[in-house]
């Protein structure tokens, strides 16, 4: 079990510019879910993401990951235990270095000792065996330098990476936005395959509507740096884009209200 408590967030506090991206987001998750997470530009999905990494400290609230309270860890810590992969294929991978290298590093994230980027033949087995379930023939290219892959090969190799060691929790900020729609489809299904087989928690921000209701058995939306929907199993099975389109629009005439209201 995963729990997020009062997760708030202001950036540019006490400033004219002050938003509130985050606004005492409780969620808490179950071993297995899978959730798939919308919401419209700037309605804190990214900044919900961040600030279950660790990536800047919190203005209030708790995250706990199984027995671990991780609320106060540093990031590179909690790493440890979150598996991650951002919109953009350049983050995930080290260009300098080859595949076999990222993968070694991968297998040491989160920890301070020995990160060192030799590899021991057994290591090298592993990481073949691993990269041929990916079906894109990266196991007979481990000493190629991962700046010379295509984004959707940088992507599953990301993709591997964040999985290779089980995290307790693994975070995808739009991971195939940025892709062809052939090859942001292989990997959405390299991603569905690891999910499910390894039986991970994870959470998926995606702007694909039926991506969000294809995939994982929950889902949740955004607004205004609050969860405004959360649903799951039969009644996620059942929803169709246009309840979704309805509901943003409903959001929206809020919005006219609220702005009506302040011209008054
Ligand atoms: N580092 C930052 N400094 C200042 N403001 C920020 C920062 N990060 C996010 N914000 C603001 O916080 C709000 C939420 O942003 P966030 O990136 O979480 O949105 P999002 O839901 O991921 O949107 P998108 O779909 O466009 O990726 C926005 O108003 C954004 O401008
Ligand atoms: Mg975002």
């Amino acid at each position: 079990m995963i729990t997020m408590t009062g997760i708030t967030k202001a950036f540019h506090r006490g400033d004219v510019n002050e938003v509130l991206a985050l606004n005492n987001v409780d969620l808490s998750i179950n071993d297995g879910d899978f959730i798939t997470i919308i919401g419209s530009n700037g309605a804190g999905k990214s900044t919900f993401l961040n600030a279950v990494a660790g990536s800047f400290p919190l203005d209030a609230g708790r995250i706990v990951l199984g027995e671990d309270d991780v609320t106060n860890w540093p990031e590179y810590k909690r790493a440890s235990l979150i598996g991650r992969v951002f919109q953009d294929p350049l983050l995930g991978t080290c260009s300098g270095a080859t595949i076999e290298q990222n993968l070694a590093m991968a297998v040491k994230r989160g920890k301070r000792r020995g990160l060192g980027l030799g590899v021991k033949p057994a290591e090298r087995e592993f990481f073949r065996e691993k990269l041929a379930v990916l079906g894109l023939g990266l196991e007979d290219r481990l000493k190629t330098s991962t700046g010379l892959l295509s984004g959707g090969q940088r992507q599953a190799l990301t993709m591997l990476m964040a999985t290779l060691v089980r995290p307790r929790l693994l975070l995808l900020d739009e991971h195939t936005a940025a892709l062809d729609p052939k090859t942001g489809g292989m990997v959405l299904d390299l991603t569905a395959e690891i999910v499910e087989s390894q039986n991970l928690s994870a959470l998926m921000v995606t702007h694909n509507m039926a991506q969000a209701i294809s995939l994982g058995n929950r889902l949740i939306m955004f607004h205004r740096g609050e969860i405004v929907m959360d649903i799951a199993g039969e009644e996620k099975r059942n929803l169709k884009v246009e309840d979704l389109l309805l509901r943003f629009s409903e959001l929206r005439g809020e919005e006219g209200f609220s702005d009506r209201m302040l011209l008054c």
